[in-house]
């Protein structure tokens, strides 16, 4: 017996997301992604969206984009993963536990084989594929003005950051949309020397405001979004032409991931109250 078909032994067809492992941050962003496909389906009116996203882990992301193409657009579109599914960590920079468990879960091939058995509990409508490999080498070779979400969840160090969203710019449609997760403060909000110094660290105390964030996150967006929409530390952005412009949310629907487990979803719920829905 092969992986999937143990995995699919144990599971059937639903998918195993534990909240501890599975799903990595804060569960009400996939609520905020969501989202994003019933604001861009309002305005495109496309039926069908491309969506990419860089660094899929074990699938819990993935699996929210393809409910917001359920709910919002037929259950129809499709979603490119991208992800090395390989060690990524400077183990200097990068020690606590939950790095230790992630780089296992990627050296063991675990992560990628939920992620394949996640991503086959999808309907056979919604069109799912992945390219395993660095996001710096594949990035380059995706088609333009191809894409309506580009979601970006890899490696939060600075330069990746970076180098991620510089590589989307072109791969996005005209009111297209660029967001990304683990923008927990935006640049204006925190020390900013002490960012800079402290670039490829991960979800550390920010001096200013004493809150944990990814420096990384918050110095590569600003530099190259500015300011941005954010909700919950879930960021976005629509293409407008040649410039960037901060899109509104208010009005939005709630649902909330159908694929989460029940913890994951008090979770969602409780943090939902403290978001201003802007
Ligand atoms: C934070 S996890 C993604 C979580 C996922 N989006 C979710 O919410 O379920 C980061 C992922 O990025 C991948 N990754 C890190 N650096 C990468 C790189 N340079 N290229 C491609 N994937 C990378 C890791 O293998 C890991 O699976």
């Amino acid at each position: 017996m092969n992986n999937q078909s143990i995995l699919k032994f144990i599971a059937g067809d639903q998918p195993i997301l534990n909240v501890n492992h599975a799903i990595l941050s804060a569960p009400v962003r996939h609520i905020f992604m969501i989202a994003i496909v019933w604001y861009i389906h309002q305005q495109i009116k496309n039926h069908h969206l491309n969506i990419l996203e860089v660094g899929s882990w074990m699938g819990a992301s993935t699996l929210s984009w393809a409910q917001g193409l359920r709910d919002y657009n037929h259950a129809t579109g499709t979603i490119s993963c991208i992800d090395a599914w390989q060690p990524f960590f400077n183990r200097a920079t990068h020690q606590k536990d939950v790095y230790t468990q992630m780089e296992l879960a990627l050296s063991s091939d675990i992560a990628y084989q939920l992620y394949l058995h996640n991503i086959r509990t999808l309907p056979s409508t919604i069109t799912c594929h992945h390219f395993r490999g660095k996001s710096e080498n594949i990035l380059p070779l995706l088609r333009e003005k191809y894409f309506d979400i580009i979601f970006i969840d890899s490696d939060h160090t600075y330069q990746a950051v970076l180098n991620d969203i510089r590589c989307s710019f072109p791969l996005i449609k005209n009111k297209g949309i660029l967001c990304g997760d683990d923008l927990n403060l935006q640049l204006s909000q925190v020390d900013h020397e002490y960012a800079l110094k402290h670039a490829d660290q991960d979800f550390i105390p920010d001096p200013k405001t004493k809150r944990n964030y990814h420096p990384g996150v918050t110095l590569a967006v600003n530099e190259l979004l500015g300011n941005v929409s954010s909700w919950g530390g879930f960021w976005a952005m629509q293409k407008y032409n040649d410039s960037w412009q901060k899109i509104s949310l208010k009005g939005m629907p709630i649902h909330y991931p159908n694929h989460f487990p029940e913890d994951a979803l008090k979770k969602a719920e409780a943090h939902l109250k403290d978001i201003e829905i802007y």
